[in-house]
């Protein structure tokens, strides 16, 4: 009972909260006996003051018309003669902090919730009329484990992110395939298993982003029915196949990360459609074939990584696409090789030079200690391991490790510390 005073007062604390931010300056440890000071007159729904009042506390503070400085904790409509809670976020939570159905009920005004760092246990269920309510929802790091029956019941939602948190379910599909209006969906670093979803109902999606998981088969060819898809971030899985041809109906996509699984077989001649594109992420695959040229045509490329995968033949770009972007690696491909009169090798590209017969020139056997030779050499093709692109020398053999090792920390950061969370809870 004790706790669940103590997880009330937080709420209601949170809800009278002039001051909070969202961060550190959520009180941490609060007297049972807290209770929410009116000063201002309330403005809120009675409707929502009874509903705590009811729960024990005789007033509350009006969220409203407390300014939010930076991490919005609240936000309210302008109904009149009441106003309603719209937004609720709850950040860096005590895990003491439960989530009582009534209080939760009484919320069910909210739009949009928010948990951030909160190690709480999910609520079993949430009411009915909050999901109804729902269009927005994101989790990180938070509610400790979520199954994907449970985040399918808000069906109502525009934008469902969940990052850190693991999340149990046969595939994607269980929690997505209800959800029609999404418009984004992140389900991240949430150890989900199955395949990507072969089925879509929401046709309106604009950002998918099921990176840092355990998705694995093939990106399925009905993915192009996503027309609206700007973000499609299946970074960092075990997908395998090839890369279907209808992805070149994706007319809208800016940024596409298949990079860290095991794709194989052709870049699809059908990218060439793909004008919009401005990030493209392919590397440490097992993609083959040539580089198309056709890349060098898409106007707003800005990041182009084909790292550690098994391209062959001369790379077909010249000095001045390279210099319009912003990022480019192509190192980590023992059969590519680059025209030496058509770029200088002071680029760097962590690839051999092309002999007159377009393929990678053998390094010379008295200089095979030079830092670039590992990129000739058929040993290494399929390891896939961080420090094969580093060809360029001493200044990027070690940058690129580093990136490596910082992209592969960072799919599990949000997992480590909601384990560090659980473990302080059961300790
Ligand atoms: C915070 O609230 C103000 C006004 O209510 C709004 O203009 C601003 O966009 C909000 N900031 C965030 C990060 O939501
Ligand atoms: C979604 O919203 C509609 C009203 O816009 C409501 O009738 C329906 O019950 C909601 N769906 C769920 C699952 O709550
Ligand atoms: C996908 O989500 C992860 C969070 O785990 C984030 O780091 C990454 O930037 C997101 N991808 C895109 C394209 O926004
Ligand atoms: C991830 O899922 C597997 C089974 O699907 C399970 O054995 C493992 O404990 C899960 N890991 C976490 C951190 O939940
Ligand atoms: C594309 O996604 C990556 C993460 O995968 C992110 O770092 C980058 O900022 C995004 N770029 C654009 C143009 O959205
Ligand atoms: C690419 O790899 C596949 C097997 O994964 C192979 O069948 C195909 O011939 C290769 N293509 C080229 C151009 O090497
Ligand atoms: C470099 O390649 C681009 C795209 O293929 C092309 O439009 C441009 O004319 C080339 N520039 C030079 C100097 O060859
Ligand atoms: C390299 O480029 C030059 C000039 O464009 C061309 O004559 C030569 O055939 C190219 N070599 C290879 C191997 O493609």
């Amino acid at each position: 009972m004790d706790h669940r005073l103590a997880a009330l007062s937080m709420v209601l604390t949170l809800l009278s909260s002039y001051t909070w931010t969202g961060g550190g300056a959520i009180p941490r440890s609060l007297s049972p006996t807290a209770s929410l000071v009116d000063s201002h007159g309330s403005t809120l729904d009675p409707r929502q003051l009874t509903a705590l009042q009811t729960m024990g506390f005789s007033s509350a503070g009006d969220p409203c018309t407390a300014p939010s400085p930076r991490d919005n904790a609240t936000a309210c409509d302008d109904d009149a003669p009441f106003r309603h809670l719209v937004s609720l976020r709850l950040a860096n939570c005590s895990p003491d902090l439960d989530l009582p159905t009534t209080a939760l009920r009484a919320l069910s005004t909210l739009r949009s919730l928010a948990f951030f760092r909160c190690p709480i246990a999910a609520p079993r269920r949430l009411p009915g009329p909050l999901v109804a309510s729902l269009h927005s929802f994101s989790c990180t790091a938070s509610l400790r484990r979520l199954t994907g029956v449970w985040l399918s019941r808000i069906q109502n939602l525009t934008d469902l992110s969940v990052i850190g948190v693991p999340v149990v379910a046969s595939g994607p599909a269980v929690v997505l395939s209800q959800m029609r209006h999404l418009r984004s969906a992140t389900i991240s670093a949430a150890n989900l298993s199955g395949l990507v979803p072969h089925h879509w109902h929401a046709f309106n999606l604009v950002h998918l982003n099921l990176s840092c998981n355990r998705l694995k088969g093939p990106v399925p060819s009905s993915i192009s029915v996503l027309g609206f898809l700007q973000t499609l971030d299946l970074s960092s899985n075990a997908l395998t196949g090839t890369l279907p041809d209808s992805i070149g109906d994706l007319a809208a996509l800016k940024n596409a990360s298949f990079a860290h699984n095991s794709i194989s077989g052709p870049i699809p001649d059908s990218m060439s459609q793909l004008s919009a594109l401005v990030h493209l992420d392919l590397s440490s695959n097992q993609f083959n074939g040539s580089i198309p040229k056709f890349l060098s045509g898409m106007k707003g490329l800005k990041f182009l990584n084909l790292e550690n995968n098994n391209f062959q033949g001369v790379l077909p770009f010249n000095a001045s696409f390279l210099k319009r972007l912003e990022v480019f690696k192509v190192g980590g491909n023992s059969n590519l090789c680059y025209n030496h009169t058509v770029l200088s090798s002071k680029l760097k590209l962590g690839i051999a030079p092309c002999d007159k017969y377009g393929l990678p020139a053998s390094p010379p056997p008295d200089r095979s200690t030079r830092a670039d030779s590992s990129d000739y050499s058929d040993d290494v093709s399929d390891d896939g391991s961080g420090d094969r692109g580093s060809g360029g020398g001493d200044h990027h053999g070690p940058s690129k490790l580093v990136l490596g090792v910082a992209i592969g920390l960072s799919c599990f950061v949000f997992l480590v510390i909601f384990l560090v969370c659980l473990s302080k809870l059961c300790g």
